[in-house]
C-alpha cells in the first residue's frame, strides 16, 4: 500500500519550503504584517466557519458564476445543504445581519484571514483550498469607505515593499443602470450570436455583462464597438465615482480606468476593482473588490446595507513576494538545546520545563544516542547555547552550558540557569 498523499489543489504549510511553498515560518509573517496594517486602519477581525448553507452562498455570490455553477464543494448531511466557504464576502453579511452588528453603532470595519474552497483547475498560483484576507466596511455607502478599502489593500502590499501593482478600477453603476447596459448589449451581441464562444453565448443570455471578461481575441475585437457602461451611468453613480477618484487621486494611488472590469461575483453594484501584480503569469490578480449594497437585502435584510470591501489570495501575495525576492525574516531558534546525557532524563525533563515557565524557549533531545549524535541535534536546532545535562551535572545541581558560536562552556547551578540564559546571570560561579 502506497502513503497517503494531499488532495491535488491542497498543499500543506512545514517548517521547511517544499514545491513553490512557503515555511510556516514565512506564513506567519505574512499574516502578522497583514493583521498590523489592518487592524492600523481600525479593522477588527471576524472569524466565520468554513462551511456555510449552501444558499447562502448560491444566493449571496449568484446563480450565474462560475463559483457556484462550477466550483462550490458542496455537500448534504441530513436534509441540510453545506457548502465549504468560496469567498468571505457573502459569511461576513451574513454574521453582520444575524448579529445585529449595526446595533454596536457606527461602522462596522471586519477583516478576515482564513482558507477559501474552490473547485478549480489546480495550477500555480490557483488551488482548491486557499487563503484569502481581506476587509469589509459594511455602513457607509460614501465613497470615501471605496477609497478606504482599497488603501487598506494597498498598504499591505506597500508594506512587503510590492509597489509595482496594476490597479483596475471600473464602476458598475446602480441596478437599473446595469439592466438597461445588459439590454444594450444584448442588442449589440444579437446579431454575432452565432459568432461568440459557447459561454459568451450562455452569457449572452444568462449574465451579459460577463462577456466582457472574455479572453477570446475575436470577442475582444467585438467588443471594441460595444456599447460602454460608463455611458450608462446616472448622475449619482457618476458623482460617486468621481469622488471615489479625486480621493485616490489625492492619496497618490495611482488607477487605470478600465471599463471592462466587471469581476466574477454577482453582488458587486457601483465600483469594481482589481490589483494586479507585475510578474505573475497567468493569475496576476493579487486581489480584488468592490461594493456590494445589494447583498443584504438578497440575503434577507429588509433594507439595503450599504458595503464595501476586497479580498487577496495569500498564496498571489507569496508569488508576488517570490518575484520581489522579498527577504523573510529567519525562523524563531529556541533560546537554548537541552543535551540529555545517560542518567540526566528526569533532571533535564523538570529543568526544562522550569525554564520554559521562566519564558524561555527550549528544545531538547528525546532520545539516547552518543554524545556526538546527540550534539548533531543540537547543533541543527541553531540555538545560540546547549545545557548538557548528565548523570553529573543531575548529581551536582550544575548544568553545563556551552555556547554555540564560541565552543566557551560554563558551569551554571540550575536555580541560575534561567537567569543566565536571560543574560541576566550575577554570581555565574
Ligand atoms: P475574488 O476575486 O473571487 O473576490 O477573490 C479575491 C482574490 O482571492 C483573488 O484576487 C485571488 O488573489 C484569490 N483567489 C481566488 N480564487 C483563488 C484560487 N482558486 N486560488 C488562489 N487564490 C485565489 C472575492 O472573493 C470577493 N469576496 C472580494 C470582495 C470582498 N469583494 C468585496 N469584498
Amino acid at each position: 500500500m502506497s502513503i497517503f498523499q494531499h488532495i491535488p489543489g491542497t498543499f500543506d504549510i512545514l517548517p521547511i519550503a517544499h514545491d513553490g511553498i512557503a515555511p510556516s515560518h514565512a506564513w506567519r509573517h505574512v499574516e502578522r504584517v497583514v493583521r498590523r496594517v489592518l487592524e492600523g486602519f481600525g479593522f477588527e477581525e471576524l472569524r466565520t466557519p468554513t462551511f456555510e448553507p449552501t444558499a447562502l452562498v448560491a444566493r449571496g455570490v449568484g446563480g450565474s458564476t462560475d463559483i457556484v455553477q462550477k466550483e462550490m464543494f458542496a455537500f448534504t448531511k441530513g436534509d441540510t445543504d453545506y457548502v465549504l466557504r468560496p469567498e468571505m464576502t457573502a459569511p461576513a453579511m451574513r454574521a453582520y445581519l444575524e448579529h445585529r452588528l449595526d446595533q454596536r453603532g457606527g461602522t462596522q470595519r471586519l477583516y478576515y484571514l482564513g482558507s477559501c474552497y474552490r473547485a478549480e483547475r489546480p495550477q500555480k498560483g490557483r488551488y482548491r483550498q486557499f487563503h484569502q484576507f481581506g476587509v469589509e466596511i459594511i455602513g457607509p455607502g460614501s465613497p470615501h469607505a471605496d477609497a478606504e478599502a482599497i488603501a487598506a489593500m494597498m498598504e499591505v502590499y506597500r508594506a512587503f515593499g510590492l509597489t509595482d501593482t496594476r490597479l483596475r478600477l471600473n464602476s458598475l453603476g446602480s441596478r437599473e443602470n446595469r439592466a438597461a447596459y445588459r439590454e444594450a448589449l444584448q442588442a449589440y451581441f444579437q446579431p454575432f450570436a452565432n459568432d461568440l464562444s459557447e459561454l459568451s453565448r450562455e452569457r449572452l443570455v444568462s449574465n451579459p455583462l460577463r462577456i466582457l471578461d472574455t479572453k477570446d481575441e475575436r470577442e475582444i475585437r467585438l467588443l471594441d464597438g460595444a456599447p460602454a457602461l460608463r455611458d450608462f451611468l446616472d448622475d449619482d453613480s457618476r458623482a460617486h465615482y468621481e469622488t471615489l477618484q479625486t480621493l485616490l487621486d489625492a492619496a497618490g494611488i495611482a488607477y487605470d480606468q478600465d471599463d471592462r472590469l466587471v469581476r466574477g461575483l454577482d453582488y458587486y453594484g457601483y465600483t469594481t476593482w482589481e490589483l494586479e501584480g507585475a510578474g505573475l503569469g497567468a493569475q496576476a490578480s493579487l486581489a480584488g473588490g468592490g461594493r456590494y449594497n445589494g447583498l443584504a437585502e438578497t440575503l434577507g435584510a429588509r433594507e439595503t446595507v450599504p458595503a464595501v470591501g476586497f479580498a487577496a489570495g495569500m498564496e498571489r501575495l507569496f508569488l508576488a513576494l517570490d518575484a520581489a525576492g522579498y527577504a523573510f525574516p529567519d525562523a524563531a531558534t529556541p533560546d537554548a538545546f537541552l543535551v540529555v546525557l545517560d542518567g540526566g532524563v528526569e533532571a533535564a525533563f523538570r529543568l526544562g520545563l522550569d525554564l520554559r515557565r521562566a519564558g524561555l524557549s527550549v528544545a531538547s533531545t528525546l532520545k539516547r544516542g552518543s554524545f556526538k549524535a546527540l550534539m548533531k541535534d543540537a547543533v541543527r536546532s541553531s540555538a545560540p547555547r546547549y545545557v548538557l545535562i548528565g548523570e553529573t551535572e543531575a548529581a551536582s545541581g550544575i548544568a553545563l552550558v556551552k555556547d554555540a558560536s564560541t565552543g566557551d562552556q560554563t558551569p551554571v547551578p540550575f536555580a541560575e540557569l534561567a537567569a543566565f540564559l536571560q543574560g541576566q546571570a550575577s554570581n555565574v560561579r
